[in-house]
């Protein structure tokens, strides 16, 4: 079974067997019956399709397609900020190693971060790491949220004057991004949506021009589940370089050679699921 996210090459998400956001990825890994699993996309997805269906084996076809938001979070930094916030939850962000799911109370994506937040008793919770993801949720709920100095380099890269640029060239077209832009760029922007609900809004809305906030793989799906309407991607730069190093040729050598091998340790793997199954029972 190959899972690919929405961001890989257009090429690769054309053999995938499904292709989606994290949490459309996280939720299909758990009950996927074949023997094995070829994760097309950066190492915390692959990840987190091993934790949740520890039974199968589950392969990467390049092992350094990191994700550098990951990085910012180290699980001792985590650990040493939680210290000193006793009795306050902490919600992490897909975008996160193994080891620091294992420390926090609940995972989100993108795509459920508000609704994963508002299901917590508590008033005030540590978001981490992504501070703009963390901005955009503290719009959407009356708790107070304690941010992370994380970001993602590529939405990092997206600015206010990409979006007006566009936007006189088109004045027509809606603006979609994704709630990993900045808060300026969110601040411009008609809808502020996870990849998986930017395609859904794309296809059933009435707009047929759309600019769109995010890394520039997502177009491909857009343009294949709505043909006829225009999408202009945001900046020159908007490219994650980890998603891209997964290519057709490695998809295949991991194939014929079963390889990249994805493990995590039990005991690290264990504190994660419940931090995963736990967001899954939100959303
Ligand atoms: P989505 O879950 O919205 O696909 O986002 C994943 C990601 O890595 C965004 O940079
Ligand atoms: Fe990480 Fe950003 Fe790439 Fe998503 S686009 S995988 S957050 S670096």
């Amino acid at each position: 079974m190959v899972l690919a996210h929405n961001y890989q090459l257009g090429e690769v998400q054309d053999i995938a067997d499904f292709v989606g956001d994290s949490l459309e990825l996280s939720q299909r890994a758990v009950d996927v019956d074949a023997d094995v699993i070829v994760f097309c996309g950066v190492t915390f997805m692959a990840e987190t399709a091993k934790i949740v269906n520890p039974t199968r084996t589950v392969l990467i076809p390049d092992p350094l397609a990191g994700c550098p938001m990951c990085e910012m979070a180290p699980a001792e930094a985590v650990r040493r900020r939680k210290a000193e916030l006793p009795g306050v939850p902490v919600v992490a962000y897909i975008n996160t190693t193994a080891a620091v799911k294992a420390e926090v109370d609940i995972c989100c994506t993108s795509a459920n971060a508000v609704q994963v937040v508002e299901s917590l008793s508590a008033e005030r919770l540590l978001f981490v790491p992504d501070k703009n993801l963390g901005h955009w949720v503290q719009r959407h709920t009356d708790k107070e949220i304690i941010l992370w100095d994380g970001y993602c380099p590529t939405h990092q890269r997206i600015t206010v004057q990409d979006v007006q640029r566009l936007k006189e060239e088109h004045p027509r077209a809606a603006v979609m991004v994704h709630p990993e832009c900045t808060p300026d760029v969110v601040d411009v922007a008609d809808h502020v949506l996870s990849t998986g609900q930017m395609i859904r809004w794309a296809r059933e809305s009435d707009a047929d021009e759309i600019i769109v906030g995010t890394e520039v793989g997502l177009i491909h799906r857009l343009k294949g589940e709505s043909p006829g309407k225009r999408f202009y991607p945001i900046g020159k730069l908007t490219t994650c370089p980890n998603m891209k190093r997964i290519t057709l040729e490695k998809v295949a050598w991991a194939l014929e050679d079963m390889q990249y091998e994805v493990s995590v340790p039990e005991e690290v793997a264990a504190g994660a699921r419940r931090s995963i199954e736990r967001m899954l029972a939100v959303i």
